[in-house]
């Protein structure tokens, strides 16, 4: 009789060691502890139907159901601990640390070219012995125009060329304005021989141009200076810009704060001055406006105009830059596109 009780138990154990061998997580585990060791699982079960043994087999059944419930916790804490283990290990493994293995690349950023170029046209004017200076881009109409001999009627200072603040200031529309600040702050010495790169604004939007874009100013005054040393310096420039063979081509031209005033076109540097499409046929290229300062600018910044004389210009930091890269578009310049920017 005392086999049937044994069977019992041992199909019980059978069970639960098939079960504990496939239980593959904490989860697993917790989950069988309920079902054998619960109070509703399969220990409680058999203890209730204690009643089908006779009274001499019961204390047995009691006892070997006590034995598989002591032995059945051990298992399973067994296991939970193994289970732990394995856990951390599995972790550590992942997370550790091969210090032989090479560094991640991280992409590096690069210069715009807009700053290429600017860098460019500073270091060639500091080589000649120009200081760098720079200015407000919100400037007052006093600066941007009216020290500049800009009369009040001129289109330039029309709300649709110019952004304004209010009836008094404006988005610089040109680095002009830093002649006069420069001049004012400087006076009476001699020689003023600067640059001033920067960002200028104009309500315009095309191809070639854009609402914000940049200059570089050009100022030299002392005493005799003269339309010659404008043409040797700009000469200079663009054969550091852009080789040796280029010739420079001044075309009168107006400009309210230089007398005379001057567009400079250097000989194209696609077609080398025979012509094509990027110059219109011509074989010229306008890069900048230049002239020499206006007897009245000089006054109502400081200097005496019987006494001094100076060049001023403006360069079109855009310009040169889609002139020297071959780009057609300026507004690519602002677009941030990769594709774009990581070929400079
Ligand atoms: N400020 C002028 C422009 O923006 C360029 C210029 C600068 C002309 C200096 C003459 C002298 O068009």
């Amino acid at each position: 009789m005392q086999e049937k009780v044994r069977e019992k138990i041992e199909e019980l154990q059978l069970q639960f060691q098939q079960e504990i061998n496939g239980a593959l997580d904490l989860e697993a585990v917790e989950k069988l502890r309920i079902r054998f060791l619960g109070k509703k699982g399969e220990v409680t079960a058999l203890m209730r139907g204690m009643s089908q043994f006779s009274a001499e087999e019961r204390p047995l059944f009691g006892k070997l159901l006590n034995e598989f419930k002591s032995s059945a916790e051990q298992i399973l804490e067994n296991r939970k601990k193994e289970l732990k283990e394995k856990d951390a290990s599995l972790r550590w493994e992942k997370e550790r640390l091969d210090i032989t293995l090479p560094g991640r690349p991280f992409p590096l950023g690069r210069k715009h070219p807009l700053t290429i170029i600017s860098e460019e046209i500073e270091e060639i004017f500091s080589c000649m012995g120009f200081q760098i200076a720079e200015g407000p881009e919100v400037e007052t109409d006093y600066y941007n125009f009216e020290a500049l001999n800009i009369p009040k009627e001129h289109p330039a200072r029309d709300m649709q060329d110019s952004f304004y603040i209010n009836p008094e200031v404006l988005l610089r529309t040109h680095t002009s304005p830093m002649q006069v600040r420069t001049m004012e702050v400087m006076a009476p010495q001699l020689p003023v021989r600067i640059i001033c790169p920067g960002k200028v604004y104009r309500r315009d939007d095309d191809v070639t141009h854009s609402p914000m874009f940049h200059q570089v100013e050009g100022l030299v005054v002392d005493k005799g200076i003269s339309l010659a040393d404008l043409k040797g310096i700009l000469l200079l420039f663009t054969r550091e810009m852009f080789g040796k063979g280029r010739e420079l081509r001044f075309r009168p031209s107006f400009f309210p704060f230089t007398e005379p005033s001057a567009e400079v076109d250097i000989s194209c540097i696609i077609c080398g001055g025979s012509g094509c499409r990027t110059c219109g046929d011509t074989g010229w290229l306008e890069i900048l406006g230049s002239g020499m300062v206006h007897p009245r600018v000089l006054e109502v910044s400081g200097y005496n105009p019987e006494e001094v004389t100076g060049y001023a210009f403006g360069i079109g930091i855009e310009r040169i830059a889609m002139l020297k890269y071959g780009i057609d578009d300026i507004r690519l310049f602002y677009q941030n596109d990769l594709r774009m920017l990581q070929q400079y």
